[in-house]
């Protein structure tokens, strides 16, 4: 019992030290802006949200309204250093989370499944000092169970749901900054629908979907196949000797009975945090990276399994693609000694 206690203990300080230099810092603040002018309201229940709040209870209610896990302080933590302690931001936020910041949300896309909700979509990394063009923060995977089943972060939890998954990065496709929290609600299809043992393939594997579309809506999707279950009928485990490569993952479920959906209201919450780089961004997410040809070049998933190569997924077939998701698995690798 004690040599698994220091193994762990070992493990994550080993973890702590290696990840702070695997993808890029969090750069330290070279402007900040005022903050907003969103206070809590009079009657929020206790505990009240706050700009400092620490809370993790998540909720996903439509494309407009859900939760995100993010660093406390961006400045000293990129996403994987902040797995232990990252905190809950809110289109709404109550019970102790954080308001989600002004113009950070780009697009999302609410999925209801008969066992998940789901929310994706893509940000802006400046509102929220989580790097920029040439160095995105590549981010990583939270879950609910971690090394010791308590959750990564822990004690965060979606509520009205069995478990969850999270992943949010600037390299999933090269160019794009996308998120992906997804929320079993079911007992029995919870393991095989937010399997968390997949965080080294990264959001287009685990929850593939729509990023690239612009605006807000919520759909309905039919959607029950486990994440181990690729299309051509084999089955995958992270570690495999051979790791399918992106042409071979799961498609996007397609989407029935949309409701188009206005962006978040304005909440007037600026963090401090929010650089100068944030009042020229709107192009920021398209604009660098060697274009946005990524993922929609991505080839048709082909049921031969035509290359049958073993390289993995930094063997991809789109370059730019390869590159980026090398540089997150780097990053993830080190997030899974935590696992
Ligand atoms: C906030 O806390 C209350 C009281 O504990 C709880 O009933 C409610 O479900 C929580 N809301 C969310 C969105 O988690
Ligand atoms: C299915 O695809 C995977 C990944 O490309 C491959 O390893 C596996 O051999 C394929 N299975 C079949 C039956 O073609």
């Amino acid at each position: 019992m004690f040599a698994l206690l220091a193994s762990l203990l070992l493990a994550s300080q080993a973890h702590a030290q290696l990840v702070g230099g695997s993808g890029p810092s969090a750069p330290v603040l070279s402007a900040t802006a005022a903050t907003g002018s969103w206070a809590p309201a009079a009657t929020a229940a206790s505990p009240k949200p706050a700009l400092d709040g620490t809370g993790r209870q998540l909720y996903i209610n439509s494309a407009n309204d859900f939760c995100l896990l993010m660093p406390p302080d961006p400045t000293t933590q990129n996403l994987v250093d902040a797995e232990a302690d990252a905190v809950a931001y809110c289109i709404n936020p109550m019970n102790g989370t954080r308001p989600m910041p002004d113009g950070f949300i780009v697009s999302a896309h609410f999925k209801k499944a008969a066992g998940y909700k789901q929310i994706i979509g893509q940000y802006n990394p400046a509102v929220m000092n989580l790097g920029s063009g040439a160095s995105p923060d590549c981010g990583g995977e939270y879950d609910s169970y971690g090394a010791q089943g308590v959750g990564n972060p822990v004690g965060a939890a979606v509520t009205g749901a069995v478990d969850y998954q999270q992943f949010l990065g600037g390299c999933d496709i090269p160019g794009k900054y996308t998120f992906a929290l997804r929320a079993c609600t079911d007992e029995n299809t919870h393991g095989a629908l937010c399997d968390h043992t997949y965080d080294l393939m990264g959001m287009l594997y685990t929850q593939p979907s729509n990023y690239e579309d612009a605006g807000f809506d919520d759909c309905e999707v039919t959607d029950t196949t486990p994440l181990s279950v690729l299309p051509n009928g084999s089955t995958f485990r992270q570690g495999d000797s051979t790791t399918p490569l992106p042409s071979a993952y799961r498609q996007a479920p397609s989407s029935s009975n949309c409701v188009a959906k206005q962006s978040p209201a304005p909440s007037g919450v600026t963090y401090t945090w929010n650089q100068a780089a944030a009042q020229q961004t709107t192009g920021a997410s398209s604009s660098s990276r060697g274009g946005s040809s990524g993922s929609s070049s991505r080839p048709a998933a082909t049921s031969s399994g035509s290359s049958g190569s073993t390289g993995g997924a930094a063997a991809g077939a789109v370059p730019a693609a390869g590159l980026a998701l090398g540089a997150c698995a780097a990053a993830a690798m080190m997030g899974a000694m935590l696992l």
